[in-house]
């Protein structure tokens, strides 16, 4: 297999909103990150990926960007981007940019001059479509962040289409101009040293012509993924790494909603002429209803979970290269959600998630307090939720007797995004040690148990958990590049898989329930050496009886 230093690279996600705050108004800033680059550079990690730094109006949190080429007033100014730059390559850490180039916010000067006029040189820029003949909606498409994906726009009586909220309008990429500005402002971002991209919903660019009314789903509208995959997707994304990308040398991920194994393996092919990788979500679907998609209080079935993982890291192998991540800023704590929060199996847990995902094969994305364990917030007052997602869901489901508001509040406790978006937990102090002033969105109570400063006071913390898992993989080369091969695929506790490479072979265990758990450890492993585990574990041989949300990793040489 081709050895690439995206391969062999542990990427940190930055939101920045919640991570830092340097001055004091409450919002984490660039200033905030630049001052805790020594953090990162000690956890070990080669990349930080930058959700969105642009203007914006945020509507979605910088999600809605105004001008791709200006820092949000909030976050700084453009001097501090460059400071924060120039010092985290000084740190030998590389900045992977958030590139949201599916919509633009409605308050980009292209989308101002686009809806003035039929005629204006912009109107192509976008989505416009008038009603139906009786009046109706141009199509059934349902918006991400519920309602429909049109918004009415009466200077000229026409629709814009909107995947995700209605400031978001969606750029129409088979436009060549629109596709040749997207490309200067990422070469002008790569002249200024940027060293990627991940690209936000970038499977969804290529809309199907005619755009045709699709299934509908539990609202009544068809789901934002009718756009995924898209007839001109990869052709785009090609011309992109010819007249962008190739011109650095870079690391690109795409957030890729609705991608099948099939696609992936076009969009992330070995042959290096797309993106490097995707962002799949099969696994974040593992404990989503049928109908109600992520807004349900279901528990995953761990055989689910281990097809699906299974799946994809022999789908892609020699293939195409994976991405491996348990959380992000959409996504609530994994140790929540997949392990256990409660004082007794936090820790454990925490580090049982970490031990399974890092043995497998891909490059690891660690999100902002993953590496400190932290939890779900479960806010239980609407007023308390800061994320639009979460809000517009709320009010449409309860509103139209979907649901109870009582069983629309669990489920967002469990699910809500901003479970992820709490300040990131530095110390004991006032706030967590995130901002001297009033946060945007409430501090976790649980800080003082929970905090950076705590965690490397204490060899054995999450966060030191974390860091031996990212230097393992700096030393063994077969943790990035062996083959990957699933063992006791059937049991309903036990994850388990073995990695392969020439003379050497991994075995990862993990106890991902609360209770004791009988395992066989393969004969081949006898005498084995073990690299790192959860409890301390000394024994072993044959069958052998693991704690709950016990892992241990074992390595093998002939
Ligand atoms: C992606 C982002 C999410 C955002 C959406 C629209 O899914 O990760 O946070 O709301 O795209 O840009
Ligand atoms: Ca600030």
């Amino acid at each position: 297999m081709e050895k690439r230093w995206w391969k062999e690279s542990v990427v940190y996600q930055i939101y920045p909103r919640s991570f830092c705050d340097s001055n004091g108004d409450g919002i984490g800033d660039l200033n905030g990150i630049t001052g805790k680059l020594d953090y990162l550079k000690e956890l070990g990690i080669d990349v930080i990926w930058l959700s969105p730094v642009y203007k914006s109006p945020n509507d979605d949190n910088g999600y809605d960007i105004s001008d791709y080429q200006a820092i949000m007033d909030e976050f700084g100014t453009m001097e501090d981007f460059d400071r924060m730059l120039a010092t985290a390559h000084e740190k030998g850490i590389k900045i992977m940019m958030d590139l949201v180039v599916n919509h633009t916010s409605d308050e980009h000067k292209w989308f101002i001059e686009s809806r003035k006029s039929t005629d204006n040189p912009y109107r192509d820029y976008y989505i416009w479509r008038p009603a139906k003949e009786d009046g109706s909606l141009p199509n059934n498409w349902g918006s991400c962040f519920s309602g429909p994906a049109w918004e009415y726009d009466k200077t000229t009586d026409m629709y814009f289409l909107h995947l995700f909220s209605k400031k978001q309008p969606d750029l129409n990429w088979d436009n060549p101009a629109v596709r040749q500005d997207v490309f200067d402002m990422m070469n002008w971002w790569l002249k200024k040293g940027v060293d990627g991209f991940r690209m936000d919903v970038i499977s969804l660019i290529s809309k199907e012509p005619g755009l045709p009314d699709k299934e509908p789903g539990i609202n009544g509208y068809a789901t934002f993924n009718v756009s995924a995959n898209g007839p001109h997707v990869h052709e785009y994304l090609q011309e992109m790494r010819q007249k962008a990308l190739n011109n650095a040398d870079t690391i690109t991920v795409g957030e890729c909603s609705g991608v099948t194994l099939e696609e992936a393996k076009k969009y992330a092919r070995s042959d290096e002429k797309e993106l490097n990788m995707v962002f799949q979500f099969e696994h974040m679907d593992v404990d989503s209803d049928e109908k109600a998609g992520k807004w349900t209080t279901r528990k995953m079935d761990l055989r689910d979970l281990k097809k699906i993982l299974t799946r994809w890291q022999k789908g892609l192998q020699d293939i195409a290269w994976n991405s491996l991540y348990w959380e992000n800023h959409d996504q609530p704590r994994s140790v929540s959600r997949f392990g256990n929060d409660s004082d007794e199996y936090r820790e454990i847990s925490a580090k049982m998630l970490a031990t399974c995902i890092h043995m497998m094969q891909g490059t690891p994305y660690v999100y902002q307090g993953e590496e400190l364990g932290m939890t779900n917030i479960y806010f239980d007052k609407l007023e308390d939720y800061r994320d639009i997602e979460s809000i517009n869901y709320f009010e449409e489901f309860t509103e139209s007797g979907l649901m109870t508001p009582e069983h629309m509040m669990k489920c967002l406790m469990l699910r809500s995004r901003d479970n992820a978006r709490t300040p990131m937990q530095w110390d004991d102090s006032k706030q967590a040690g995130f901002t001297d002033g009033e946060p945007w969105i409430k501090v976790n109570q649980n800080y003082k148990k929970i905090n950076a400063a705590q965690q490397l006071e204490d060899p054995d913390s999450v966060f030191h958990y974390y860091q031996k898992l990212i230097r393992l993989r700096k030393e063994k080369d077969i943790i990035v590049y062996g083959e990957f091969e699933p063992l006791y695929r059937e049991d309903e506790q036990i994850f388990a898989y073995t990695r392969k490479q020439d003379q050497e072979k991994l075995l990862t265990v993990c106890n991902f329930s609360d209770k004791n758990a009988e395992v066989e450890v393969p004969e081949e492993f006898k005498g084995a050496e073990c690299l790192i585990t959860n409890l301390g574990r000394k024994e072993f041989e044959g069958k052998i009886v693991l704690n709950p949300y016990e892992a241990f990793v074992l390595y093998y040489k002939h």
